[in-house]
């Protein structure tokens, strides 16, 4: 049992009522944590400018003080004096991409807390494509700190009742607006840098910025022992607890899954397509077969599989293309190969 539950308040995430908005923004202008949907995953919202708020989403996730959080703005003009320079390829993306699931990675402003920033010169800005998120961030009048709204190191939450589960205890109100539709979190690419870096693949792919903006540096695997350019590409993170395998190769994948029924466990399958194996120990989820439609599945069958009491997960792990990138970035890091 809970000894402390927080107040969930359930909006229409196309016409949010304005009314739960205001009592939502209220409590972010008293330094408090709101929960909130965006389009990729519910966020865990603070007042950006101030110190003490930011530090009590830390406190609620049991972050590490040397990861930076994502603020999110109501509409790009809001972002800008938030940097101390606002280079032509932020104005281009935000232009092409916001409201939308890309953040930028640019230097930052003396208006933004240290905590924000894990004391570093950037800070990261988006723009969110959700009403929800949009209304909250407006009625609240001040840019919103927002990290995905799960304790540390675990998958983000797509519904409500995953941000209540893993920090219902913790923070004031969830704002329940359903599914968040692209289900992984924001593509995240840096411009502090001379050639801009994609530092987490998410919904919008490289390849797509590179048709804006030109090349781009695709985001390097960090093994430990290097300095992190962003915590986000921490191996493991985003992780179930259910150990979990992921195989590329569906032949190679169902003689897998069948030695592991042999040997008696209880399996948990994601993948685009049956198997056609038949066993009462063998739960399959199946998501849809294109990155778009994964994505937007991928984290609630993580959650259901993870909460089911199983021995081992096996997932199907995408090709190593661009449209695939983000999909495939999760997996990974979920995975304890
Ligand atoms: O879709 C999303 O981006 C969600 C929703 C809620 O907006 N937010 C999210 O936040 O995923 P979080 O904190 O879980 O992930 C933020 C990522 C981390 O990988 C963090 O290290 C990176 O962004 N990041 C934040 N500020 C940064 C900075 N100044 N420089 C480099 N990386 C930064
Ligand atoms: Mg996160």
């Amino acid at each position: 049992m809970l000894l402390f539950e927080c107040d969930v308040w359930t909006v229409d995430p196309l016409h949010p009522d304005p009314e739960i908005i205001a009592r939502a923004a209220a409590i972010l202008r008293q330094g408090r944590l709101v929960a909130f949907p965006t389009e990729t995953v519910y966020g865990l919202g603070a007042n950006a400018l101030d110190p003490l708020a930011v530090s009590r989403i830390f406190g609620a996730k049991g972050r590490p003080a040397r990861n930076p959080v994502i603020v999110h703005v109501a509409k790009p003009e809001q972002a800008i004096p938030l940097a101390s320079s606002w280079p032509k390829a932020a104005q281009q993306l935000a232009e092409r991409f916001w409201p939308g699931p890309l953040t930028l990675v640019v230097p930052r402003s003396a208006l933004i807390p240290d905590l924000v920033t894990a004391g570093g010169p950037t800070v990261a800005l988006r723009c969110p494509a959700h009403p929800v998120a949009l209304a909250l961030i407006e009625a609240a009048g001040m840019p919103i700190a927002a990290p995905s709204a799960n304790r540390s190191s675990e998958i983000s939450p797509t519904l409500a009742s995953h941000v209540f589960r893993s920090i219902g205890d913790r923070i004031d109100v969830i704002l329940d607006g359903g599914p968040t539709p692209s289900g992984i979190e924001s593509t995240v690419l840096d411009l502090s840098t001379d050639i801009p870096r994609l530092l987490r693949p998410g919904p919008i792919a490289p390849d797509l910025l590179e048709s804006i903006i030109g090349p781009i540096q695709r985001v390097v695997q960090v093994t430990s022992g290097v300095p992190l350019p962003s915590p986000g590409l921490l191996a493991r993170h985003y992780a179930p607890r259910t150990l979990l395998d992921c195989w590329s190769s569906r032949e190679e994948m169902a003689t897998r899954v069948r030695d592991l029924l042999a040997s008696g466990q209880r399996l948990g399958v994601i993948v685009p397509q049956s198997l056609g194996i038949t066993s009462s120990s063998l739960k399959e989820v199946l998501l849809p077969p294109d990155p778009v439609g994964y994505a937007a599945g991928l984290y609630q069958a993580l959650h259901d599989l993870d909460t089911a009491k199983l021995d081992r997960l096996v997932g199907w792990l995408p090709p190593e293309t661009d449209a695939w990138l983000g999909v495939r970035d999760r997996l990974l890091r979920a995975a304890t190969l």
